[in-house]
């Protein structure tokens, strides 16, 4: 879900409009806005269940005010509806408030209310907040929606705006981003900055347990508790047009085409030709430290976790450290044995996808050193972890991960080079591999325009009902990936399987009708790999491979530049995603915002 509120002097729909637009790969399937002004009476508010165009159609043209708050959303509590967007009122409707994460207890304190004679207006836990401020005696607003919070459990960012305290908006985080903006005689908040860069990029970031009161010309910050607190704002470095579409017809697009300067940023500053290795000085591990790992868990979700798998492996084979992936959200539910000499690497685009953040916690609780590998700098996650590095892919607005999910795979193989180069990585092989990560920009340059070609296959395979992907070892997380992108944005059906697993179950689907595609690198199981084509093939099954030269059995093939064995997996992908963008253009899927889906879920 996303927030965003203004208080200043200009004319504030638009504003919250446009900075809604911005917010919307977080959550579209509702939205609002309430507004206010200094002298006005009341609050004027206007919701609709849909996208952020359709809350905009019915804005009415004198929809005038100066303070607002605007909230689009991603359902957890209550079908989408229009009763169901935020802001939420009170029954005078003097009081508003928008809300991103989950109020635990909201169904005993919505109990309690009701038996108090409150009627409730709409089945979201939000609403309980909105009546706990209203019905508080307390003096200022700042004390009425900290009385509120006492009585919460859960998490929440939180904005609120009151018809007798014109003049302020009062935020709270507890687990949810907020983030202020500090311009010139106006001020503004969001729940991410890209809401705030078109406008200013002095931003200070909220603590959890944080709450603060903007005013057109001043904020504060304190603690839920009321003590003061000290925020210094900090410029960010993002530009505003990183989040624009910049010529392409979705960001999902432009964002597979910024791969090769992408992939240059990662690596950036990184390289050590001296002595064949790379510098992670953020890491904060010393060589000693490292010599120590015995093991390493790699936790994500969604492609991040798949992300993370390609780096199990990576540092498998580079450090010689078991080392393997696992869903954080399946993680923390399991009470894993938390090792000391485990190295923990928690891995997210966004830095507060909830099911991460809170394994971090868990482990930190109990003691492990835990890694970030992140994109947004200063998230709640890179903060929560002793050290990490940052994958620098810039904004992701697509709520399918690829710009993103390259740098983490090329990240982890920067770890991988480290972590080998101080236990027992030979020079020569750190050598060729940084050669092999140097080739890597101009060889997804390569890859990206045969994108006519990848086009043309697409709308072959488009009108499937189901594909499978397979892969073996290195091509098995590659595989899983492409399946997900697919599945993510065409709704058509997609299993990723080891190709060595076929012949055990999966084989008995194949069918002209299921078109498989299989990973097919040339490396030590290409002659394993080709035996599963040819099993397919005596099976009737239609086969697009992708592979670093023509493959006899397969229907079509896609030819990617070959690398280093272990650094294929990063440019193996790249077409598949193209595969699956086109395949979903060709059915007429809203790509960027697929249904039923956000981009960051803060919530369990
Ligand atoms: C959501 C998105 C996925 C993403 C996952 C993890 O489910 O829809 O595309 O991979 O979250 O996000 P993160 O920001 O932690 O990488």
């Amino acid at each position: 879900c996303g927030i965003v509120g203004y208080i200043g002097k200009r004319d504030v729909a638009p504003l919250l409009l446009e900075g809604l637009q911005r917010l919307e790969y977080r959550g579209y399937d509702s939205a609002g806005i309430v507004v206010t002004s200094p002298k006005a009476s009341g609050l004027k508010m206007v919701k609709a269940k849909g996208r952020v165009r359709d809350l905009e159609a019915r804005v009415p043209k004198r929809f005038a005010g100066t303070t607002g708050i605007a909230h689009t959303r991603w359902a957890t509590h209550g079908a989408p509806s229009d009763e169901n967007a935020h802001p939420h009122l009170d029954a005078e409707g003097r009081v508003a408030v928008v809300h991103n994460g989950i109020i635990d207890n909201a169904t005993e304190l919505r109990a309690k209310l009701v038996a108090d004679g409150v009627e409730f207006l709409s089945e979201t836990d939000t609403e309980v907040l909105v009546h706990l401020v209203a019905r508080s005696q307390a003096v200022t607003l700042e004390e009425k929606v900290r009385e509120a919070l006492r009585h919460v459990e859960g998490t929440y960012g939180i904005a609120v705006m009151h018809a007798d305290f014109s003049d302020r908006i009062v935020v709270a985080r507890n687990g949810s981003p907020v983030v202020l903006g500090i311009g010139e005689k106006e001020m503004f908040v969001a729940s991410d900055i890209a809401a705030l860069v078109s406008h200013t990029r002095q931003i200070v970031t909220l603590e959890d347990g944080e709450m603060a009161t903007l005013k057109a010309d001043d904020f504060r910050t304190y603690t839920t508790e009321g003590s003061r607190t000290t925020a210094t704002p900090t410029t960010v470095e993002w530009e505003a047009e990183s989040y624009d579409m910049g010529g392409h017809d979705t960001y999902m697009h432009k964002e597979i085409s910024e791969q090769a300067d992408a992939v240059d940023r990662v690596l950036r500053g990184r390289i050590d030709d001296r002595f064949s290795t790379v510098h992670l000085g953020g890491l904060n591990l010393d060589a000693r430290e490292a010599r120590g790992i015995r093991r390493v868990k790699i936790l994500g979700c969604g492609t991040s976790y798949h992300a993370g798998m390609i780096g199990a492996q990576l540092i498998e084979e580079l450090a010689r450290i078991p080392a393997d992936a696992e869903p954080a959200s399946e993680f923390r539910y399991r009470n894993p044995v938390v090792d000391p000499d485990t190295l923990y690497v928690a891995v997210s685009q966004s830095g507060e996808t909830y099911d991460v953040l809170a394994a971090v916690q868990e482990l930190k609780r109990k003691g492990a050193r835990v890694l970030g590998v992140v994109n947004v700098v200063g998230s709640a996650i890179a903060r929560e972890a002793d050290g990490g590095m940052y994958v620098h892919a810039g904004p992701e607005v697509c709520v399918v991960s690829t710009k993103c999910f390259t740098n983490t795979v090329v990240a982890f193989a920067l770890l991988a080079l480290h972590l080998g180069r101080i236990r027992d990585l030979s020079v020569a092989d750190g050598k060729r591999l940084i050669a092999g990560l140097r080739k890597l920009p101009a060889q997804i340059a390569a890859i990206l325009e045969t994108e006519d070609e990848i086009k043309k296959i697409a709308e072959e395979y488009a009108g499937a009902q189901s594909m499978m992907f397979i892969g073996r070892v290195r091509g098995y997380p590659v595989a899983l990936e492409a399946s997900l992108k697919l599945k993510e944005i065409s709704y058509i059906h997609a299993e990723a399987y080891p190709a060595s697993e076929l012949k055990h179950g999966p084989l008995a689907l194949i069918e002209p009708a299921l078109p498989t595609v299989a990973i097919v690198p040339d490396d030590d199981l290409l002659d394993k790999n080709r035996a599963a084509l040819e099993e397919i093939k005596a099976r009737s099954g239609r086969i697009l491979a992708v592979a670093h030269r023509e493959q006899e059995k397969a229907d079509h093939t896609i030819v990617v530049p070959k690398n280093e064995t272990e650094l294929d997996p990063i440019l193996m992908g790249i077409p598949l995603q193209l595969l699956a963008y086109h395949t979903a253009l060709a059915m007429g899927r809203d790509i960027d915002k697929p249904r039923n889906l956000a981009k960051s879920v803060t919530v369990e």
